[in-house]
């Protein structure tokens, strides 16, 4: 694992943004896996900032949403559906038929086939280049959460307590909050060829602990990302202040410049 420790979550947004630039210059039709919640918004805006200034193209970029509340419709203000076209795809020249999340509103009985078709929609693509994910109070990644199989797939989940508790901050009341998701599973995850894990705040702190270094454990999803061959994991100073090996990861970061190679 790459740790990247920058001072604040401006800094860290900028570092994830950069990732993702030099990708798609790269691979102009790459395919991205992208996450919701508060941690990717300032990634977003910057990624904004890049198509407008910069004249960043999206054109031929494809995406794949990690997960999406079930229940509600993409209209929906809540809905992760909602949430991109607003912080991301309204703002960047991106084709609305190239983005997908998966569909809350699907009916019960054709949960299992459809989650089955958003796998092989991947697939089709050519698999994700790129995933970005967050990480949750519990230390889910997507809605897997304490208990998911390491090697689950893409499926109808039920939402911790905790999670629903977390993300009421979003809704009226917490009665409003879904109770149930559709999420990539752990194992679809680890198939993206690199993966971006981003964290800010106190409040991330010592569940980032856990995960980086503590040890593998489906009661904390996230912590899976140790095997994986390319994982860049990006905190602000709060969200790494709980890390054991917190020197180390700033002199690997400052060699990696003097050498001018990525060191996972
Ligand atoms: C969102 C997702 C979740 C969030 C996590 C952190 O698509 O899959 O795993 O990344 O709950 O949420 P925030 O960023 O709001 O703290």
């Amino acid at each position: 694992m790459r740790v990247i420790i920058k001072k604040n979550y401006e800094e860290m947004s900028k570092e994830a943004a950069e990732i993702i630039k030099n990708l798609i210059q790269k691979k102009a039709n790459c395919v991205l896996g992208l996450a919701t919640g508060s941690t990717p918004v300032g990634l977003y805006k910057e990624l904004i900032r890049m198509h407008k200034e910069e004249g960043l193209d999206f054109s031929q970029v494809i995406t794949f949403n990690l997960d999406e509340y079930y229940g509600l419709s993409p209209e929906h203000p809540q809905s992760y559906r909602y949430f991109m076209d607003v912080n991301l795809f309204n703002h960047i020249n991106i084709k609305k038929e190239n983005t997908h999340l998966p569909d809350g509103k699907v009916p019960i009985e054709k949960i299992e086939q459809y989650c089955e078709s958003y796998e092989d929609m991947i697939k089709k693509a050519g698999g994700i280049d790129l995933q970005v994910v967050g990480i949750g109070g519990d230390g889910h990644i997507g809605f897997n959460e304490p208990g998911s199989s390491l090697n689950s797939r893409t499926r109808l989940v039920a939402l911790d307590e905790q999670t629903i508790r977390d993300n009421s901050r979003f809704f009226e009341k917490i009665e409003d909050v879904p109770r149930f998701a559709i999420t990539m599973g752990v194992g679809t995850i680890l198939e993206a060829r690199e993966i971006i894990f981003l964290a800010n705040g106190k409040k991330k702190a010592s569940i980032v602990a856990k995960a980086i270094e503590g040890p593998i454990t489906s009661q904390i999803s996230a912590s899976v990302l140790q095997l994986h061959p390319k994982v860049t994991v990006i905190l602000d100073e709060e969200a790494a202040s709980e890390l054991k090996r917190k020197e180390y990861y700033k002199f690997v970061y400052e060699a990696e410049k003097r050498i001018g190679l990525k060191l996972f």
